[in-house]
Parts: structure tokens; sequence; C-alpha cells
């Protein structure tokens, strides 16, 4: 079957449909068990690349009392100890990096908010593998050979603009490389080019979708079929506001630069049912985040992965701090899903004992009428308490009376949902800092202590 834009287009509003079999590459048709085996076979050379070329490794194992040689089954890799961004920060820049200098190919670095970037390499090799698992993400996103897709996520050393770049252009689309910022010229590109496919976070997405709507445009009447988002915890919630005012599919793309970028794992088109990893390059565990035992599959716990065929930078068992459940497959058989990660352990604010989710309060804010989905929530301290408030933009032109009941709305939610009293400021629109790549949603005003 050839799929055409006309098929796609049908894809907008209703369900999506599964692309033939035979439209799948092979690996994504494998059955489980020549899945586990294959990942024995990956799994046991990365240890052995990652024990020979890397002293950290080599000084991890050794103090753990394990050698690669121990690996005799998937279920030995709990043996191994644990990686965690500090490690990667401790080897700054190159000091985890399996292969000599002049073999890296390219480099990549996340800045987070403290301390000395993360920096992370490839081989062409890993390049490579890369590209092939992004082609195959955006396809199972919808996307096809000849679309125009065009990339919002920033290009530079986030891995977000060229991990996009480089699968589109694998799977055959032509690529519109706008990177981050400069907004109205991104809704001018998007109508003068008519790309079929963007990719860009969440909160971006809002941010040109307001700039259709200041344009006088209508965003659903535009070419967008597809939206790849991620990079940032987005909810249901969120992708329905997105898909109703633009017409066309949200789904999700996971990935982090420890273990690639993005690509690592994708959520399928039809049937938006939580994100396909790509099992074939990256081994994934969840583990309680305090006793660091694995959890069964549908336990909620922190993402754990080792990679499988990477050469320049092998990770094992790295430690995302994301939180999500494995869940056995469905569109893709072989290969487990994760929910979509609502938070991340470091992203979690405790209020007075509580813990809170920046992606539980976007639930209740969309869920509000008079509310925009732009909000910001506020750290600050009173006495010794510390108080969180909800700063929420109102939909334009909603009169005062809407503005409070949706406070008092939200507040009552909030606490029958979350457990916790907030404060909310509905403030007028278009006063909020906007996203133009990953949002800062917590600005903690806190005094230090
Ligand atoms: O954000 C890679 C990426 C780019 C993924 C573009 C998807 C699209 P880092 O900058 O290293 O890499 O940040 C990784 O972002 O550990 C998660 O906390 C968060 N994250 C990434 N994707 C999602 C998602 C890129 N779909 C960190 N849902 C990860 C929730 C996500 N959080």
């Amino acid at each position: 079957m050839t799929t055409t834009h006309d098929d796609v287009s049908g894809m907008r509003r209703g369900e999506a449909e599964a692309p033939a079999v035979d439209e799948l590459s092979a690996v994504e048709r494998i059955g489980v068990d020549e899945l586990r085996a294959l990942q024995l076979e990956r799994l046991r050379w990365t240890l052995r690349h990652a024990y020979e070329n890397v002293p950290f490794y080599r000084a991890k194992f050794d103090a753990a009392g394990v050698h690669p040689d121990d690996c005799r089954e998937l279920a030995d890799i709990t043996r191994f100890p644990f990686t965690t961004k500090q490690d990667l920060r401790d080897n700054y820049p190159f000091g985890m990096f399996a292969v000599p200098e002049e073999r890296v190919s390219r480099i990549h670095a996340s800045s987070g908010t403290t301390g000395k970037p993360t920096v992370v390499g490839y081989t062409t090799s890993d390049v490579d593998n890369w590209s092939t698992v992004m082609a195959r993400s955006i396809f199972a996103a919808g996307g096809r050979p000849g679309h125009k897709v065009h990339v919002s996520y920033g290009y530079g050393l986030f891995t977000g603009g060229l991990g996009a770049h480089y699968g589109a252009e694998r799977l055959g689309c032509t690529v519109v490389p706008a990177s981050g910022g400069m907004t109205a010229r991104q809704v001018q590109l998007i109508t003068d080019f008519r790309p079929e496919v963007i990719m860009v976070t969440p909160s971006y997405m809002l941010t040109l979708l307001d700039e259709f709507e200041r344009q006088g445009l209508d965003p659903a009447a535009s070419s967008l079929r597809v939206g790849i988002f991620g990079a940032e915890p987005w909810t249901e919630q969120m992708r329905r506001e997105i898909e109703q005012r633009l017409d066309l599919h949200a789904v999700d793309i996971y990935g982090l630069s420890e273990v690639m970028g993005p690509g690592v794992a994708q959520e399928c088109v039809e049937t938006k049912d939580g994100l396909h990893i790509w099992e074939d390059h990256f081994f994934p565990e969840v583990v309680d985040p305090l006793e660091d035992d694995v959890c069964a599959d549908g336990v909620t716990g922190e993402l754990v992965f080792t990679s499988l065929t990477k050469e320049a930078l092998p990770i094992i068992r790295y430690r995302t701090r994301d939180l999500t459940a494995l869940r056995p497959g469905t569109a893709r058989p072989a290969f487990r899903r994760m929910d979509k990660v609502t938070g991340r352990s470091d992203d979690m604010i405790i209020v007075r004992g509580v813990n809170v989710f920046p992606t539980q309060i976007e639930e209740v804010v969309l869920a509000t009428a008079g509310l925009s989905p732009h909000f910001q929530l506020r750290l600050t301290r009173e006495g010794r308490a510390d108080v969180l408030t909800v700063v929420v933009e109102s939909v334009v032109d909603a009169p005062h009376d809407v503005r409070s009941a949706a406070a008092s709305e939200v507040s009552a939610r909030v606490k029958a949902v979350v457990g916790v009293s907030v404060g909310v400021d509905v403030v007028d629109p278009e006063s909020l800092e906007r996203s133009v790549g990953k949002l800062r949603r917590v600005v903690d005003q806190r005094p230090a202590q």
C-alpha cells in the first residue's frame, strides 16, 4: 500500500489508520522472543564495551563485584550498578566516552538548571541509529515520505532540532529547519510552505496557536495533519485542546540526551495509548525510586535505560528521574510501551508535605471554563510555610465574574484532587512569559534557606 498525502489528510479528526504490515521496517515486525535474543546479545556487547573502554564503568563494576561475563540473561542486568546525571557531570566533559575523540562525530549537551552541562557524544554509527529510530518515530506518528516536516525544536546543543531533522530526512521527508523563536515568522512559514507535520514542544505549540489567532488565521485551516510533541510533560487534556484547535493528530515523543535524544519512544497515531520504546536500541526498566528494586510492569516508578547499540557513550542503567510504568506492546506488539511521562521526580513540588506535579495542575486549568492553557506555578514563602500560587491567564474578554468563578473552581479542584491548598491568581491574556522551547513551569521565588 502506498500512502499519499490525500490518505493522510483523511486522518484529520476521527480515527487514524494503522499502516499496512509491509510498510513497517523488518525489526518492527519481529516477535518478542527474537527481540529478547537481540537485546541480550547487544546488552552483553554494551557491558563489555563500557567496561573495557570507560574507566568509570570498570571501577564501578569492580566495586560492585560484577563483570560483563556475569550477564547471561536479560534479568542479570539488575546486578549492574546504576548511572546518574551526577556521574556524567563528574566526568565532564568527555570522561564517559568509550571511543577515541577522533571517532566522535557529534557532540550535544543539555544545560540543566545548575552546574555544568551534561555532554553526550555520537559516532557516525550512533547518528545513523538515531536517525533510524527517529524516522521510525515520525512514521509511527503518521508522517510519510514526501511530507514536509516543520521542525520548531531548537537546533544547536539541544538534541531536539537535529534529532528531528535527521529522522525526517531519513524517512524521505522535506525538512523545514525553523528551530525555536521568531514566532510570527514560524506562522508565516507554516502558512506558505504548507507542511503536513510539525515537531515542537507542546508549550511552544500553544504559543504558535495564539500567534495564528493574533494574525487573524484559523489554525484548524492550516495544512498541519500531525504534531509530534515532546521534550516536556503534557497531559491528555492538553492533547485534546491542541487537537481541537489545530484539527490534527497530536502524538507524544520521548527521549533524553543521555540515552540518545528524541526518538527513544514514540506514540503510534492509530492507538495513542502510550509510547512504544524502540527496544532494539534501548532497554527499559522501571525501579522504585526509593528502594531501587525493579517494579513489575504496570507499576509506576522511575524509568531506567541501558543503551544497546551506542558506541561513543554507552549508558548503563541510567536513572532518568522520569516517572512512568511499562506496559505490553499494542500497535508494535513486541515493543513495550511506557505511559505518558507525567513528571520527573525532581519536578515534583512538595507543598506542606503534599507532592504536587505541574501536570496535575495542568489538568485542572484546562478543565476550567474562562481560563487559557497558559499558567505558571509560583512558589513563595510566608513565615515558615511554602505557598503555591497558580498564576493563570484568562481567555480574552473574560468578564470579572467569570475570572473569579474560575479562580474559586481551580482552588477547589486542586484541593479535592491533589490535596493541597493553593492560591489562584487569574491574570490578563498575554501577561505570562511564553515558551519558545522547553517551558519553565515553576518559578521558585522562595528566599534561599
Ligand atoms: O528533551 C529530547 C527530546 C527532544 C525529546 C525533542 C522529545 C522531543 P533532554 O533535553 O535531555 O532531551 O531532556 C530530557 O525531557 O528526561 C524528560 O524529563 C523530558 N521529556 C522528554 N520528552 C518528554 C515527553 C530531550 N514526551 C528530559 N514527556 C526527559 C515528558 C519528556 N517529558
